[in-house]
C-alpha cells in the first residue's frame, strides 16, 4: 500500500505515500504501547500475534487486497479507524479510570492521532470518491460492515447473529506489487540525467546551487519508502520490534522527501515539471533483489552517509548558504541518518560475523543491480533529459542573481558514476 502514490488534491504533495507512511509509523507507535500495557496484565494473553477472531481477519485481508486506491481509503479510513477508535473510547468508558490509569493514557494519547489520521483520510475520500464510485463500491463496503458484525467489531463485545462471510477482494491470497506506482508528478521516471553527488562533491562549484542538488537528492529519497516497504512486507520472521523500527525509519525517509519538495517549492520551482525525480533505485531493488539484499544495499549506503563527506558535509553546504531551510533540514536529515544507523546495527548488522562483512555484501549486492542506462534511452523509456540548467536558472531568477556559466554547463550523468561516486563499468 506505501506504493501508492496518488494525488489528492491541486496542491501537488506526495500525499498518499506521504500519508500512508506517517500513518504507518503512527499506528506502529501506538500498537507498540499497547503491547507493553497489555504485558503489564497480571495474566497477560499470550500470543499478541494471533487474530482473536476470523471475522476481522477477513475484514483486514479484504482491506489489503483492496483493488484501487478509492477501495483502499474508504476501507482504512471509513471502517477501520473509526472501528478502532470506538473500540478505545469504549474502553475508557468501561474501565475503572483510577484501577487501570495506565492504560487510559495510553488509549487517550491514540485517540488523538487516530483522528488526524481519520481527518486525513476524510479529505482523501472527498477529493477521490464521487457518488459513482461510492454506488460500485456499495456491496463491498457492506462485506467489511458484515465482517465487523460478525467480530463483535474491534473489541469483540457486541456480537450479533453472524451471517456467513464470503471474501472478496482476498478470494486469492494477497499478492503484494513491487513495482512502485507514480502519477503524473513524475513524467520521466527512468531520468538518470542528472548526477547530483558528483556535482555536490566538486569543491569548485558554490553552496547556493548545491542546495538545489541537496533538495533532489532529499526529494528522490521518495524511492526509500517504497523499497523498504518491500522489505517490511516480505520479511516474515522478526519480532514485532523490527516492524517497529523499519516503519519508523520508512517514515522518516518519506519525510525526508517532503524536506526536498518544500525546499524546491520555497523557492517557487514547479518540480513535477522541472526536476525529475526517477524511480529507477526502488524498482531494481524490488525486482532484482531479495528483502535481505535490499537491506544490506541500505545499509551499505547509509553507513556511508556517516563518515566526513556525508551527512556532515550535507549540513555544512547548507549551513554556507544562504538557504536557511537547507541547513535545518539537514540538521535533522544527519540526525535521522544516526538513528537509521542504529536500526541497521539492530536488524541487519547482527546477522554477520564482523561489520565489514556485512558492508561488504551490501557493495556486492549493490553491484549486481542492472541499471540499464543506455537501454532505458534504447527502448525510449528515458532521453536522460539534463534538466538542471533549467531549474539552476529558475532558482537564479527567483535569487535575483545571474546564473554563474560553469555551473550551468553542468551535465554529468549517472551513466557511469554511481550515486555513491562509484565508476560503473560498462553501460549497464
Ligand atoms: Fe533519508
Ligand atoms: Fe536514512
Amino acid at each position: 500500500m506505501f506504493g501508492a502514490e496518488m494525488r489528492m488534491d491541486a496542491e501537488g504533495h506526495l500525499q498518499f505515500v506521504d500519508g500512508f507512511s506517517l500513518h504507518a509509523h503512527l499506528c506502529a507507535e501506538h500498537v507498540s504501547a499497547l503491547r507493553k500495557r497489555v504485558s503489564e496484565m497480571r495474566e497477560p494473553p499470550l500470543n499478541l500475534e494471533a487474530v482473536p477472531d476470523p471475522n476481522l481477519e477477513i475484514f483486514f485481508d479484504e482491506i489489503l487486497s483492496a483493488p484501487t486506491t478509492e477501495e483502499l481509503l474508504l476501507g482504512l479510513y471509513e471502517k477501520a479507524l473509526p472501528a478502532l477508535k470506538a473500540a478505545l473510547e469504549r474502553h475508557l468508558k468501561e474501565t475503572n479510570p483510577l484501577a487501570d490509569q495506565p492504560s487510559t493514557r495510553v488509549c487517550r494519547f491514540a485517540l488523538i492521532e487516530i483522528d488526524d489520521m481519520i481527518e486525513f483520510g476524510f479529505r482523501s475520500i472527498a477529493s477521490l470518491v464521487d457518488g459513482p464510485c461510492r454506488e460500485t463500491t456499495r456491496p463491498w463496503i457492506g462485506l467489511l460492515d458484515d465482517c465487523l458484525a460478525a467480530a463483535g467489531t474491534i473489541s469483540g463485545a457486541d456480537k450479533s447473529a453472524a451471517k456467513p462471510i464470503q471474501r472478496r477482494h482476498s478470494a486469492a491470497p494477497y499478492q503484494y506489487d513491487r513495482i512502485p506506482k507514480r502519477d503524473e508528478r513524475f513524467p520521466d521516471p527512468f531520468n538518470m540525467g542528472v548526477n547530483a553527488e558528483v556535482f555536490l562533491y566538486d569543491a569548485k562549484f558554490p553552496p547556493e546551487p548545491k542546495t538545489l542538488m541537496m533538495f533532489y537528492k532529499r526529494l528522490r529519497e521518495i524511492d526509500v519508502p517504497e523499497m523498504m516497504a518491500s522489505i517490511i512486507t516480505e520479511t516474515r520472521d522478526k519480532p514485532w520490534k523490527y516492524s517497529r523500527d523499519m516503519t519508523r525509519q520508512l517514515w522518516d525517509e518519506a519525510r525526508h522527501a517532503m524536506m526536498g519538495e518544500v525546499g524546491f517549492a520555497n523557492l517557487g520551482i514547479d518540480w513535477p515539471h522541472k526536476v525529475m525525480i526517477n524511480h529507477t533505485w526502488s524498482l531494481a531493488l524490488n525486482t532484482q533483489l531479495k528483502p535481505i539484499e535490499r537491506h544490506a544495499v541500505l545499509y551499505f549506503i547509509e553507513q556511508g552517509l556517516m563518515p566526513k563527506n556525508g551527512k556532515r558535509f550535507e549540513w555544512e553546504v547548507g549551513r554556507a548558504s544562504h538557504n536557511p531551510l537547507s541547513g535545518l533540514f539537514q540538521d535533522y536529515d544527519w540526525a535521522d541518518e544516526v538513528l537509521h544507523a542504529r536500526i541497521g546495527r539492530d536488524w541487519y548488522l547482527k546477522d554477520f560475523k564482523n561489520p565489514q562483512e556485512a558492508v561488504r555484501y551490501g557493495d556486492q549486492c549493490w553491484s549486481r543491480v542492472l541499471m540499464n542506462w543506455e537501454s532505458w534511452r534504447q527502448q525510449g523509456l528515458t532521453q536522460h533529459r539534463n534538466w538542471w540548467p533549467e531549474v539552476y536558472r529558475e532558482a537564479c531568477k527567483h535569487w535575483g542573481i545571474e546564473p554563474d556559466p560553469e555551473v550551468l554547463a553542468y551535465s554529468t550523468t549517472y551513466q557511469t558514476v554511481r550515486a555513491d561516486l562509484k565508476e560503473l563499468t560498462g553501460s549497464a
